[in-house]
């Protein structure tokens, strides 16, 4: 469970760095998990298995959405009830699981995942209140591409545009920030990063030779829809 100083400083720098979400040792069992449904291709075929920064065929930034769907026994973890014990306490009792991704950049050349906010993904209509489990299955380090994040919950999504400019990949970076107050969050093996939907954040390219895997669970309030309608036009760029 938080403290009441973790609550406070999630609301007040938009993230959290925790040293033991698991045990090593559930982590372990699930890497081996993770790394057989990339080799096997899993969601090839149903579009859950997209690459985020490229579409030329190479994958340089590859993700599995919903993993858990292919492997139930991912929702049986006790990653799974303490990251969903985790949200409760954030963002209230009604809250809800939404979805499970991967994201493993392969050693070598594994690329950066520029700043952005998640909200500048998801329904213009809706109000959000949402939160992100980032859980690396290995150590995270500044050279394998830990998490980092700008403290502080920005009101609203700020203007988004596609990587490269590319409406066909499916990455998009913030427009204009200044992010030289960036805090970066290295994590040993049973560690994760919780982040709001709104707070920016990026990890950097993978500088080592082997994969960096990370796990991410997604939380939300049930969302209304918003009085005052938004314009996410970098959406109808795709
Ligand atoms: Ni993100």
């Amino acid at each position: 469970m938080l403290s009441d100083a973790q609550i406070t400083s999630f609301w007040k720098n938009g993230f959290l760095a925790l040293e033991a979400i698991t045990t090593a040792g559930e982590i372990e069992a699930m890497r081996a998990i993770y790394d057989d449904l990339f080799e096997q291709g899993v969601g090839r075929d149903s579009e859950d298995r997209i690459d985020l920064a490229s579409q030329e065929g190479r994958e340089v930034l590859p993700q599995i959405l919903r993993p858990s769907k292919y492997v139930p026994q991912l929702a049986e973890t006790q990653l799974r009830a303490n990251a969903r014990a985790i949200a409760a306490q954030l963002l209230g009792e009604d809250t809800e699981f939404v979805a499970d991704h991967a994201i493993r950049k392969p050693g070598g050349h594994g690329v950066e995942t520029p700043w952005h906010q998640d909200e500048a993904y998801w329904d213009p209509a809706l109000a959000f209140e949402a939160l992100s489990i980032w859980v690396p299955l290995q150590e995270a380090t500044l050279e394998n591409g830990c998490m980092q994040f700008l403290p502080g919950i920005p009101e609203d999504v700020v203007p988004h545009h596609h990587i490269d400019e590319d409406p066909e990949v499916a990455g998009l970076v913030v427009d204009d920030w200044n992010v030289d107050a960036a805090v970066a969050c290295p994590l040993p093996v049973g560690g994760a990063t919780v982040h709001h939907c709104r707070t920016l954040h990026y990890t950097g390219a993978n500088k080592t030779d082997t994969p960096r895997r990370a796990y991410i669970l997604v939380f939300r309030r049930p969302p209304a829809t918003r009085a005052e309608p938004r314009d996410f036009y970098w959406l109808d760029a795709a």
